[in-house]
């Protein structure tokens, strides 16, 4: 039986599985593009506290497998057996919710396991079900004709979401897609922004970021040749200069309590113009920067973005996160910091 399944962005999966196999974890099946059945020597906790300290970049979600269930048995089946196994298991005074994906053309919806499921357990183990704020998630994932299942606590996994899949609500005046990418960062690294901070927003058009950072009430100055939307062209609390990063650079900048940085630019070159920034970071303060990465051989150009972010801070984390395309977000904070 494997002991985990591992999920990542099929686009990165080389170097998911080099993370994989940097634990001893072994392969057992692609059950799915990105996502694996593995097999630890250890078990599943002493690798989920390992990984809670230091989180692999590629790898955005893991959950527990403690049994595997035949789906030929029927759905009804696989509830009833589940519950009988995992109700004991609970832990009665916490909120819990069960996370249900379903795998290749299986004619199944997570709901027909989600719900019973769901409603099962709490009858039976009195745990209350809170599908927001879950701290114990049973993950159930049907591939093949399988059924695999395990509780974990939601610390455990990696992300809260099932597989990594952070999706945030549609906000009418949303500026851009890009925003999500913001929110999921700030969430993942559990930042809050210092208040009424003052905030550098480093190739900030249209807008997303500068209008996340001004929901949670930071002053922005946002650098960007390009234009601003209309709506943040007239807020107060927004100061654009039409102007590329190397030129404000050049002529003065102000010093900031957050630094972001979303410039489409290759990765070494967003690295290196990040690290001049560096000394316009307050020392209690803390940045983020989305390192654009090649198609090929960007696992070189990641460790050689890393390597010029580290000569000028301290990387406090580094993740793939599910609202970034090709590219990876690093959260900075200043060496002495
Ligand atoms: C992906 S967009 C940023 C999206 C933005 N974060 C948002 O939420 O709307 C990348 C931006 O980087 C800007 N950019 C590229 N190179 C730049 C540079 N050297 N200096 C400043 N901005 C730059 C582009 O003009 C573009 O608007």
């Amino acid at each position: 039986m494997p002991t985990l399944i591992a999920t990542a962005d099929p686009a990165f999966a080389p170097a998911a599985v080099a993370e994989i196999q940097a634990i001893s974890g072994q392969i057992v099946a692609e059950l799915s593009p990105g996502i694996w059945s593995v097999q630890l020597p250890g078990d599943f906790f002493a690798l989920a506290e390992q990984w809670r300290h230091q989180p692999p970049i590629f790898v955005r979600h893991i959950c527990p497998v403690q049994t595997v269930l035949p789906l030929a048995d029927g759905l009804a089946h696989v509830v009833a057996t589940a519950v009988t196994h995992f109700a004991p298991l609970l832990e009665p005074d916490w909120p819990f919710s069960v996370q249900t994906r379903v795998l290749g053309e299986l004619d199944i919806k997570p709901f027909d396991i989600n719900k019973p499921l769901g409603d099962q357990l709490a009858a039976a183990s009195g745990a209350p079900l809170d599908v927001r704020r879950p701290f114990q998630i049973l993950s159930v994932v049907l591939a093949g004709d399988d059924a695999y299942v395990g509780l974990s606590l939601t610390v455990n996994n990696l992300s809260d979401w099932a597989g990594g899949v952070r999706r945030f609500a549609r906000d009418k005046e949303q500026v851009s897609r890009a925003e999500f990418k913001l929110l999921e960062a700030l969430e993942i690294f559990k930042i809050d922004l210092p208040p009424r901070g003052r905030a550098l927003d480093l190739g900030a058009a249209p807008g997303g970021w500068t209008r996340v950072l001004r929901q949670k009430e930071q002053y922005v100055t946002a650098v960007d040749p390009a234009w601003l939307h209309a709506s943040l062209q007239k807020d107060k609390g927004v100061r654009h200069l039409r102007l590329t990063a190397e030129e404000y650079l050049a002529d003065y900048p102000d010093t900031y309590d957050v630094i972001v940085n979303d410039m489409r630019l290759d990765a070494r070159d967003s690295a290196r113009l990040m690290g001049e920034y560096g000394r316009y970071l307050y020392p209690h303060g803390l940045a983020l920067i989305t390192l654009k990465l090649p198609e090929k051989r960007y696992d070189s150009a990641l460790d050689h973005a890393l390597n010029i972010l580290r000569q000028h801070f301290t990387i406090a984390g580094a993740r793939q996160l599910f609202h970034n395309r090709s590219e990876v977000t690093v959260y900075l904070k200043p060496k002495s910091g």
